[in-house]
């Protein structure tokens, strides 16, 4: 089962580390990147054209803060000119109208735009940018005069999940044709500050309820994206949509992942583009061979009629959690360990108190380039 395996169709690309925001649930790793480990223009053009060579059909261009990047027109244009579909993943608080422009005239196809709150003061509060929330406002009206779609990608936790009726009303009048309500994931930056952002199952079945409803009402006017978050959920999602099935991501310095949180297990070694090929890494590294296909499976997994649709769910979680990155996601029902996820829950709103405007979070920290709450 292992040796049948398919080329990626995506790739995240993380341009830099490098960011204005310091949201506290960043899916980076803790220790990240400066700009001196950047990969140079013409390393990520190659990368680029390996990556098209490969079979990838489309690239998300993240970060960090991928437009602190002044060569990414360039990175766009080699994308396009190989037909190769360009979304960009943007905090939206740094890109003047010139740029949005050049960009759409190099050949994006594609923005998503994150909004911390669709209230300016929980943007700011949780962005720890002053006026973030009325830059993104003006951001998105930008993009959608360059003609380009929009995605609002608004990820949720305690401090926010109370507002997910307005965040839909907010993408609506910020014309974007798809809403992702993406609850926060706990690995990276989250995982440290899990207690802080921890929702409770009321307001989780809550924000179900309303997601619902407004999926009916704006059945062609907009999608909403939106899956039960894992702490609450029977079964995990799958995870990249399976361990190196068709997606990998690559980090600031060129190294090559299968996931965004990979390097938390700690007997993966990952390799780099420029020490090998893109096509040499994806096939035959031990890192992306670990967990591809049914083989690695433990039980339950092993036996399990929906192996082949979660894939055994997140790795990084298991690893996190259950110590064993081999073992079945604890977010599935039919894990050992899965009544630990709902411990986790007391325990992080026993920790955190009720008092949600007195949480203390630690903010992700690198940049150089943010102007101080
Ligand atoms: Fe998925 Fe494994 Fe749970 Fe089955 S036992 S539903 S394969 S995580
Ligand atoms: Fe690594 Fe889910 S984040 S497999």
């Amino acid at each position: 089962m292992n040796a049948t395996y398919f080329p990626p169709v995506s790739m995240l690309a993380e341009l830099t580390h490098r960011c204005p925001l310091q949201c506290p649930y960043c899916s980076n790793p803790l220790e990240l990147l400066k700009a001196n480990r950047e990969h140079d223009t013409q390393t990520w053009l190659r990368l680029f054209d390996e990556a098209a060579d490969l079979g990838v059909l489309q690239v998300h261009l993240s970060g960090g803060e991928p437009t602190l990047r002044p060569d990414l027109e360039e990175m766009v244009a080699r994308l396009a000119s190989r037909g190769v579909y360009t979304n960009l993943i943007t905090a939206g608080v740094l890109i003047a109208e010139g740029r949005i422009r050049a960009l759409a005239e190099a050949g994006l196809d594609h923005v998503q735009l994150s909004i911390q709150g669709a209230r300016p003061e929980t943007t700011q509060r949780i962005s720890n940018y002053r006026g973030a929330h009325e830059k993104k406002l003006e951001t998105a009206r930008l993009v959608r005069a360059a003609g380009l779609p929009l995605t609002i990608n608004a990820p949720i936790h305690r401090h926010n999940i109370d507002q997910v009726g307005e965040f839909i009303e907010l993408a609506l009048s910020l014309d974007a044709e798809r809403l992702e309500i993406a609850n926060v994931q706990y690995s990276g930056w989250a995982l440290l500050n899990r207690n802080a952002l921890m929702p409770s199952r009321e307001a989780v079945d809550r924000q179900t309820e309303i997601v619902e409803a407004a999926r009916e009402r704006l059945r062609g006017i907009m999608n909403i994206d939106y899956v039960t978050p894992d702490y609450f959920a029977i079964y995990p999602k799958p995870c990249m949509g399976g361990w190196a099935r068709d997606a990998f991501m690559v980090a600031p310095d060129g190294t090559v992942l299968p996931c965004h949180a990979a390097q938390t297990i700690p007997w993966l070694s990952f390799e780099r583009f420029g020490d090998r090929s893109l096509r040499e890494i994806w096939n035959d590294s031990p890192a992306f061979n670990a967990f591809r296909g049914t083989d690695w499976m433990q039980q339950p997994c092993r036996s399990c009629e929906r192996r082949e649709i979660d894939w055994g769910g997140c790795r990084c979680q298991a690893m996190a959690i259950a110590g064993d990155a081999a073992a079945t996601d604890p977010a599935c029902v039919k894990s050992p360990l899965h009544a630990r996820m709902a411990q986790l829950v007391e325990e992080a709103l026993a920790t955190a108190g009720s008092d949600s405007a007195n949480t203390t979070f630690v903010y992700r920290r690198i940049a150089p380039v943010r102007e101080p709450v």
